[in-house]
């Protein structure tokens, strides 16, 4: 069936796209919207013509499985070019996204009307690419349009109308098209044209410092990023050239950037999101089980921000708290970071008065009854979950989900306490969990398919990226950083200065090193003072009360702003600490450190995949960039040991078994896949074995 019709109403045409689920600019919709577009304009009969799309959105952008591939006609420029030139009125009658390439061809349209949950994006920044650098400046004016391409913010239909991005908000867009159309023709309206009004740049040629001082807020976390900059660029090209020479340039650009390695990487981590998602033996039909209330037991550091998310998402929660201070504490916080929010200007009062009207305090376990899911976030350690999760299996309805956040105790130990362990899962949350996108979804050996299916939906229905893992210590995510950490602290031991070792791991692009992460999350996590005996560095600086920024020292020394200072004071400790060691320094290379950090990660991550504790090696790669920060241009880091090449780092890692120990051991996966040829993006998932009966 073709995927764009042509129909005519009177005087209207309307050329209509059918190209489920998103209506994605492939080669097919771009010629079947030319033919459609070119007969309309032959036909004496047809005054105007509306562009609309079938489905749940109009086009959410250009088909990305057609990148990198040989590009098929109409280029995309000449079908704009085509549209913008009609001597016909064009109106694009917009709902759901128009993003991308689709919100390129809803410009070079004359006029455009949306519904008004309508969304307009440029988001191919983050496929490390650029798009709709000529006609949106035109559009809505420079800073808008930086604001969107180069940050890849998506704007309402609210501010799409304030902006001139729309010229009506309208109920249904094709009759709201339609509507427009006729008007546009009784009142005579000149066809606007975006590549020949220059009017919004005209403040910009004048003063530059409107586009410099944009781009600077927009580029501020971008760091290492390519497309953000070239997107700043191409802006730029509005501001100084003329639209045909400015659009020939865009083009080269991201034609450049289509073929960089981050790009690819970018690309490979937006497909591995998705693929997260797919779980062999669980099929995408599975029945889920509804959640209406959740319950949440612990209101500190995580209980609260894992509540936020749910209220957010209009999910009532019920949190629990042993002590009413505790409870009340907890409640604090959560008003206090919505407060942050409505002075940032991203909620309303009122918005935030309906959430946390979502949200009843509670000190009795009973009052979890009638919740369908149940998070545990209480203190970390084996007895307590036990108790609390015995407690929960008596009181729980039958059905409810029993879920913990625990950051590594084996999940398997707590769900046979109860008489459920089908209905007992990991639900994993990073912190700030209101902020934070990963969560490892936990299965043991009994969780049931329809809880593991129900917990991943969940997680995505409150804005999360969910990723499935096997209960084993520290799960995929922690697992491989306690190898990073042991390495890091070695090199330490042997004469790297931390401040060196975090620089290198900066530089490859994490927003930070591990010292300054610990710094942050303070030392003293599972730290406890009457078991402490000085025999590692963390301990030492705990017992001097170094705990971190919380303390105003920690690895590194602090100023009253938080800013971290390398430390003689940690210099001078570390020197007694090696000394007692029987240790002498020698200078490590900023190589060696990142070798000795990154490839042993890899290693675990590969010992991870052959125990089938992660379904492939994408979903390390997702863990990694959305829990860890890992740079999303190197992919992750099973991506990044592709890149380099397995048998490099097979090699290396014999390397330094041989002059450092066993740590070094090489995966027997790693050593397989070398032998065999092949990279961990061929290791093929593997099925699970039966479930026990
Ligand atoms: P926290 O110490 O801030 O909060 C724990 C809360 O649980 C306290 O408010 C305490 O009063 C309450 N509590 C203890 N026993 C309880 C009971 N029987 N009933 C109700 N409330 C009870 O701890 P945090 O950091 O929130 O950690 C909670 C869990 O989340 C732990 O399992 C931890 O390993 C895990 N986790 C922590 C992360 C972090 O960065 N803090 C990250 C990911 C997981």
């Amino acid at each position: 069936m073709s995927k764009v019709k042509l129909e005519r109403d009177g005087v209207i045409a309307t050329v209509t796209i059918n190209n489920p689920p998103v209506n994605a600019l492939s080669a097919a919709v771009r010629s079947g919207i030319l033919e459609s577009v070119s007969a309309a304009i032959g036909d004496p009969e047809i005054k105007a013509i509306v562009l609309a799309c079938a489905g749940r959105t109009f086009i959410a952008g250009a088909d990305i499985t057609e990148f990198g591939k040989p590009p098929m006609p109409p280029s995309h420029n000449d079908l704009l070019a085509a549209i913008e030139n009609s001597p016909k009125p064009l109106i694009a009658a917009i709902h759901g996204n128009a993003f991308g390439g689709g919100l390129e061809l809803a410009l070079a349209c004359h006029f455009r009307v949306a519904t008004k949950d309508a969304k307009f994006a440029m988001p191919e920044v983050k496929l490390g690419l650029i798009g709709g650098t000529q006609r949106l400046p035109r559009a809505v004016g420079p800073e808008l349009a930086i604001k969107m391409i180069v940050g890849g913010e998506p704007i309402s239909a609210a501010e799409a109308l304030n902006s001139g991005l729309i010229d009506e908000i309208v109920e249904d867009p094709v009759s709201g098209g339609g509507a427009f159309a006729h008007k546009a023709l009784v009142e005579k309206r000149g066809l606007r044209k975006l590549r020949d009004d220059d009017s919004k740049l005209a403040a910009a040629r004048v003063d530059r410092s409107i586009f410099t001082t944009a781009v600077a807020a927009m580029t501020k976390k971008a760091r290492g990023l390519q497309a953000p900059f070239a997107a700043a660029h191409a802006i730029s090209y509005a501001i100084d050239l003329p639209f045909d020479q400015g659009i020939k340039k865009e083009g080269e650009d991201c034609m450049k950037l289509l073929a960089s390695e981050q790009s690819k990487a970018q690309r490979y981590a937006f497909f591995a999101e998705r693929q997260a998602g797919k779980i062999p033996d669980v099929p995408e039909n599975t029945p889920l089980r509804a959640v209406k209330r959740v319950g949440i037991l612990g209101a500190g550091t995580m209980g609260g921000g894992i509540a936020m998310n749910f209220v957010n998402a209009g999910i009532p929660v019920t949190i629990v708290e042993i002590k009413e201070e505790a409870l009340s504490r907890g409640l604090t916080t959560i008003k206090s970071n919505y407060g942050r929010t409505v002075a940032r200007g991203k909620l309303t009062a009122e918005q935030v008065d309906q959430r946390m009207s979502l949200l009843r305090g509670a000190l009795q376990l009973s009052d979890l009854k009638d919740c369908d899911l149940v998070i545990e976030a209480v203190f970390e350690r084996m007895d307590i979950k036990k108790s609390v999760f015995e407690k929960l299996d008596a009181v729980c309805k039958a059905g409810a989900i029993l879920a913990t956040n625990t950051s590594g105790l084996n999940i398997d130990e707590i769900a046979s306490v109860t008489k459920r362990p089908q209905d007992v899962i990991g639900l994993h949350f990073f912190s700030p969990a209101n902020i934070m996108k990963l969560v490892e979804v936990i299965r043991t050996d009994q969780t049931a398919k329809d809880v593991i299916a129900t917990a991943m939906k969940l997680s995505k229905q409150i804005g999360k990226v969910p990723v499935l893992a096997g209960v084993c210590p520290g799960f995929i995510g922690n697992r491989i950083l306690a190898k990073r950490w042991r390495e890091a602290n070695q090199m330490v031991l042997e004469g790297a200065r931390l401040w060196d070792v975090d620089r290198a791991l900066f530089n490859f692009g994490f927003p930070m090193g591990p010292f300054q992460m610990s710094d942050l999350a303070g030392l003293d996590i599972g730290w406890v003072k009457e078991e402490s005996q000085s025999s590692t560095l963390l301990e030492v600086l705990c017992e001097r009360g170094r705990l971190g920024q919380k303390s105003g020292a920690g690895y590194y020394d602090y100023d009253e702003s938080r800013n971290p200072k390398p430390s003689p004071v940690t210099e001078k400790i570390i020197g007694e600490f090696m000394a007692s060691l029987g240790k002498t320094a020698r200078q490590i290379s900023e190589e060696e450190i990142l070798e000795r950090c990154l490839y042993p990660m890899i290693n675990e991550g590969a010992k991870i995949l052959e125990e089938g504790k992660a379904i492939r090696a994408s979903d390390i790669d997702v863990v990694w960039v959305n829990g860890y920060g890992w740079p999303v241009y190197r992919g992750g880091p099973m991506y990044y040991a592709d890149q380099i090449g397995l048998d490099k780092v097979l090699a290396k890692m014999k390397e330094y078994q041989t002059t450092l120990g066993d740590d070094f051991k090489p995966a027997a996966l790693l050593e397989k896949l070398v032998s065999d040829g092949m990279t961990f993006g061929d290791f093929e998932p593997r099925p699970r074995q039966p479930e026990p009966t």
